[in-house]
């Protein structure tokens, strides 16, 4: 078994236009980079709302191991109950006591390596949540020690709150990294004990839009503020994705660096 595992890291995955892109580049990014594990955020997969089965098995027949959420994640009805039907699914371990599902999972990969995900939300403009930080202290106690790498997907909105998460668990994970904002940050880095961060992966969806939906009705929405139907845009994709390369025995993260496939003119 060798001792690093490469980890490729997906953002909020947009609609049809997400989908597609995966389709079309990540089987080849995975054999290029030589991915041990893939995981990609899933709250916006259905036409930019929520997750259901059918689209998550695209994502998991592609090479997606583990599909995190976020304030999306019940949008589609039918994930209250899907949600159980497959432990590669998880949502924000913060969501109060009555959410069905797992906030986090433990998966392998092809050579016996062990990944821990674990999926939080923020609580700043994003709703009412339990506290992230105590949650994340809640799932680490629970992890086993025999784990090869830990990854903490925070679903947030303001980069401070997913900064302040990155040097919580310094050490501890091998990295904290932001979704939800739809707009990929170029402030990767590696903290002094190991655990890599960066505030927002970015989205794999059309970036010839507002935030992956169609903008005549989204800036209706915003000028006229009068109701408007939020419509995804369904096809020209960009990938945003990190990889991280990790040491099994120690967890820390050696390597990080972000990829980016922008779609063909
Ligand atoms: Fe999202
Ligand atoms: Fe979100």
């Amino acid at each position: 078994m060798s001792d690093s595992l490469n980890i490729l890291i997906i953002g909020d995955v947009l609609g049809k236009a997400g989908r597609r892109a995966l389709r079309d580049h990540l089987p080849n990014l995975l054999d290029e980079h030589q991915i041990d594990f893939c995981v990609a955020n899933g709250e916006n997969i259905a036409a930019g709302f929520g997750t259901t089965l059918k689209l998550a098995d695209e994502l998991f027949t592609l090479g997606v191991d583990v599909i995190t959420n976020g304030n999306h994640c019940w949008d589609q009805r039918s994930f209250l109950e899907d949600i159980e039907e497959d432990d590669r699914f998880v949502r924000p371990a913060n969501f109060s006591k009555y959410a069905p599902g797992n906030g986090w999972t433990i998966q392998e990969t092809r050579d016996g390596h062990k990944v821990a995900v674990i999926n939080l939300i923020g609580q700043v403009f994003m709703g009412t949540w339990d506290c992230p930080f105590e949650a994340a202290d809640r799932v680490l106690a629970e992890i086993p020690d025999d784990v090869n790498a830990i990854l903490v997907d925070l679903h947030a909105e303001v980069t401070s709150e997913k900064m302040g998460m990155g040097w919580y668990l310094d050490g501890q994970v091998s990295m904290v990294y932001g979704t939800h904002t739809h707009v990929p940050t170029c402030d990767e880095i590696i903290h002094p004990s190991g655990t890599a961060f960066q505030s927002d992966i970015g989205m794999t969806g059309s970036y010839n839009s507002i935030i992956g939906m169609k903008k005549e009705g989204a800036l209706r929405r915003m000028v006229q503020r009068l109701p408007q139907r939020f419509e995804a845009v369904e096809r020209g994709a960009t990938i945003f994705a990190t990889k991280i390369t990790v040491n099994a025995q120690t967890r820390q993260t050696t390597h990080i660096q972000r990829i980016c496939i922008r779609p063909e003119a």
